[in-house]
């Protein structure tokens, strides 16, 4: 089940005059930073109103981000709705004829698991769905 509106992630070209924009001239506080090496991005997080702006940016000029860039330049890239069960809801949208970019869950940030539905298959949108670790005791 889809529980919320996790990030909404944009491309930036330069992440360090991206990371100023966000948190000096928008004032919003900067998390932290992680390198995702399966998805070849570093990313950083600025959490807001129980979402997150999470920027994205080529680890080492490779990779999906670092074509989206050479193609559109920086902007909107994805939008991503966490879920309490990602292989339930792969399978219910699949059933409706949405595509994913892989065929099984894949590692993400923050110890998340992470699935890519196809842009064509979702109105322009390239949506990401993913799932948070349990905590212990859950
Ligand atoms: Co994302």
């Amino acid at each position: 089940m889809i529980t919320g509106l996790d990030h909404i992630a944009i491309a930036v070209p330069d992440l360090q005059q991206a990371i100023a924009r966000f948190a000096e001239d928008m004032g919003i506080p900067l998390k932290g930073t992680e390198d995702v090496p399966s998805a070849k991005t570093t990313t950083a997080f600025f959490p807001i109103s129980g979402t997150q702006i999470e920027l994205i940016h080529p680890l080492d000029g490779e990779g999906p981000v670092a074509k989206f860039l050479e193609k559109r330049g920086g902007g909107l890239h994805h939008i991503c709705f966490s879920t309490d069960d990602i292989e339930a809801d792969m399978a219910r949208l699949q059933a409706k004829g949405y595509r994913f970019l892989s065929e099984a869950p894949k590692p993400g940030a923050h110890g998340t698991r992470v699935a890519f539905i196809h842009p064509k298959s979702a109105g322009g949108v390239l949506i990401e769905l993913a799932e948070h670790p349990r905590e212990h005791g859950e």
